[in-house]
């Protein structure tokens, strides 16, 4: 599929997530076969826009093309200039937050707070999309299926959004009320599909192949977008990818290969933040990763501990040396998935596994 005159490698994408998806991260997530990867969400204060945390959040150095940017915020004349802004520094796509429950962005309800307030949302789309026209880059919308269970309005924040020239929209299945509770409903996001001419993308809860694949059927959409099912897990890309392309499962992924990957990534991750902050902010990285293996929870408490690059690469090191020692592979998605706790999003939704059910008598 093409966003404006991107043309992108594969339908299954890497979500923003503040925190998380930063420079390396992203980098590293495309080298392992996501199609498309949208920054963390850049304030539209100018007044932070010098600020250490958004000049790294702005960071895109040896990121491969699109570059696209997140942009959040409450007002249409400061979120015309945060994209006029990112665009100056490289930003090929902007893309608007209507999507994270954070209580305040920018001191003000912004994200997915704007659905409550449609003209607003719908200035401040229009604002974003003429600031973008003159150098031809396109403007996306990430958003929920409403504020709350009685307040769902992604269709017709879509239907507007498409008229005023949006190019993609994307639709994290939960209302803003749900945070991140309960499960992801598909049902809006194929509403939102059936109406639209430009590209939807599904997201929320999608952690396997199997789930991509359903989605995709479910809904219609064009792409998948997965979160939270990347941490820890970056090659679930190419994963997903080769299993819609193929109907089969690539091997998991050799222990000596992980380890090389994370120990670039923590390389790449110590660049950006420098050793202080980097040694600190990599913990939840390498945290993720181990969680599910035999001596992770003792590992993550061990790695609390160290404060400096050299010790952390050499214990990811040896913590993985040793871990070869006992197995060739990880353990296989499926496996990795039960045994992770935080992986309660194999089960379908009611109405997804209504319709296998039916499917299948
Ligand atoms: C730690 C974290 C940070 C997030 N930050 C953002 C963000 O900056 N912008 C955004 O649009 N969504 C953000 N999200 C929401 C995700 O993009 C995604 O919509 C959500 O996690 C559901 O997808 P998943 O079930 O695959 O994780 C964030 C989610 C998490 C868990």
């Amino acid at each position: 599929m093409n966003i404006g005159p991107y043309l992108l490698a594969n339908p299954v994408f890497v979500a923003p997530m503040a925190g998380v998806t930063d420079r390396p991260f992203r980098m590293l997530c495309k080298q392992l076969g996501a199609g498309y990867a949208v920054s963390e969400m850049v304030t539209s204060r100018r007044d932070l826009w010098d600020t250490l945390k958004t000049s790294r959040r702005a960071n895109h150095a040896g990121e491969a093309a699109p570059i696209a940017v997140q942009i959040a915020g409450t007002d249409a004349q400061m979120m015309a200039d945060a994209a006029a802004y990112n665009i100056d520094r490289g930003a090929q796509i902007i893309d608007i937050n209507m999507g994270c429950p954070a209580k305040k962005v920018c001191n003000k309800w912004a994200g997915s707070a704007l659905m409550q307030d449609e003209t607003l949302a719908l200035q401040i789309i229009e604002a974003v999309v003429a600031a973008c026209v003159p150098s031809r880059v396109p403007v996306t919308l990430k958003m929920r299926t409403g504020w709350c269970s009685t307040h769902q309005n992604a269709l017709s924040i879509a239907r507007a959004a498409e008229s005023a020239g949006v190019q993609m929209v994307t639709v994290h299945g939960r209302t803003r009320e749900q945070g991140y509770k309960g499960f992801a409903e598909y049902d809006t996001i194929a509403e939102v599909k059936a109406a639209l001419r430009i590209p939807v993308v599904a997201n929320g809860d999608i952690d396997g192949c199997e789930k991509a694949r359903d989605v995709l059927a479910y809904t219609g959409a064009d792409a998948v977008m997965i979160g939270r099912a990347a941490q820890g897990r970056p090659w679930i890309f190419r994963e997903v990818e080769h299993f819609l392309a193929t109907g089969t499962h690539q091997a998991a992924p050799l222990v000596a290969v992980v380890r090389r990957q994370l120990l670039d990534h923590l390389l790449d991750h110590y660049s950006l933040y420098g050793e202080f902050t980097g040694v600190r902010s990599a913990r939840k990285h390498i945290g993720w990763y181990v969680r599910t293996l035999p001596g992770g929870d003792d590992f993550r408490g061990r790695l609390n501990q160290l404060q400096q690059c050299s010790a952390q690469l050499q214990a990811v090191n040896d913590f993985f040396d040793e871990l070869g020692e006992q197995m060739d592979r990880l353990p296989a998605a499926t496996e990795y998935a039960d045994r992770a706790g935080a992986f309660r999003l194999q089960q379908q939704p009611p109405k997804l596994q209504q319709k296998y059910e039916r499917a299948a008598a």
